[in-house]
């Protein structure tokens, strides 16, 4: 296994991310998450000289745990239950901007993807072959498009095969932009999407950590390109479906799994449904986090605390940095 203590793939991308950081020079870092990557960072800076801010919107604060004692160079900044992961990826973006802090920068930064590509390398090491299908559940998509460039890689070397991975990502119903936008051959997502919508289909979610109001679906390189690229497929997975893939998979695998890798296992089933995948395929399913169940017998976890709560984004960044180090 991968030993991943904060149980979910994020955590394949906070090491090689912190450790970017560090070779460059960089000694402040901040980024948003729904509760997931914030774990995953905040577990790969336990006692390492970075200081990271973590601003994590009101439904990630319960998620806001690590397995060891947090050190004092995590700053985790919570946001009142009004503001979805959107608003936290805005605020975050207002602090990068200002002088010695830096982004962890999304999609964009390359030490996150590849990280995140090493689930399609070990699937590749593993099966002796390039997989002919990559499944996961996303949000922005970054790790579909990890997996589209670690699937070149392989392609490139020659040893795994010369078929690229065909990519099925995974959105929950009812907030699925890049699912709609797959639907209608639309290379842009649609910016007019009402905003007061977007956040009440948010709360309609099974899991609201697949929301992002802006992934990186349009850019060069993004998410539409690696679809295109790999003849991909993009699911819209209702509620009752999320929930019911993630009792077969809990049972035929005895370990549970988090709400958004069920919304991939459901992918899989409808792909099955629909004849896209073949018995004798290879198929790599990311299941992109599980386990917390079983990390519990094992491990005392310890819960972050917030240094600073936001009720309103009205709020000056320069009040949040004199509170914070
Ligand atoms: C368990 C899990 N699966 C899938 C995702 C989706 O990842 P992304 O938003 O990068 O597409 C996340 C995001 O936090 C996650 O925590």
């Amino acid at each position: 296994g991968a030993n991943i203590l904060t149980c979910s793939f994020k955590e394949l991308e906070a090491y090689p991310t912190i450790q970017r950081m560090q070779e460059l020079g960089h000694r402040k870092l901040v980024l948003a998450s729904a509760g997931n990557t914030a774990r995953a960072f905040a577990h790969a800076a336990v006692g390492s000289d970075i200081e990271i801010y973590i601003v994590v919107p009101g439904s990630g604060i319960d998620r806001m745990w690590i397995p060891e004692k947090p050190t004092g160079n995590i700053h985790f900044i919570s946001m009142a239950k009004t503001f979805d992961y959107t608003d936290a990826i805005r605020l975050a973006e207002r602090i990068a901007g200002q002088p010695g802090i830096t982004s962890e920068g999304g999609a964009r930064n390359v030490a996150r993807r590849d990280g995140m590509g090493t689930v399609m390398l070990d699937g590749a090491v593993t099966m002796g072959r390039i997989p002919d299908h990559y499944f996961q559940a996303i949000g922005s998509g970054t790790g579909g498009i990890a997996a589209w460039e670690a699937s070149m890689r392989l392609q490139a070397d020659g040893r795994f095969g010369k078929q690229l991975s065909s990519l099925h990502l995974a959105q929950n119903l009812p907030f699925a932009p890049i699912f709609d936008a797959w639907q209608h051959d639309c290379r842009e997502i649609d910016e007019e999407v009402d905003v007061h919508n977007a956040k009440q289909q948010i709360n309609q979610m099974y899991t609201d950590i697949l929301s992002n109001r802006k992934p990186p679906y349009s850019v060069p390189g993004g998410v539409y390109d690696a679809l295109m690229s790999s003849s991909g497929h993009v699911y819209g997975i209702d509620n009752s479906r999320a929930r019911s893939c993630k009792n077969l998979f809990e049972e035929a695998e005895d370990i549970d799994i988090m709400a958004p890798a069920a919304v991939g296992v459901a992918a899989l089933v409808e792909a099955v449904e629909l004849g896209r995948v073949k018995a004798d395929d290879h198929i790599l399913l990311n299941i992109t986090g599980g386990g917390v169940e079983r990390l519990k017998e094992d491990f005392d976890l310890c819960k972050i605390q917030p240094e600073l709560h936001i009720d309103s984004l009205d709020v000056e960044i320069k009040e949040i940095l004199e509170i914070l180090p």
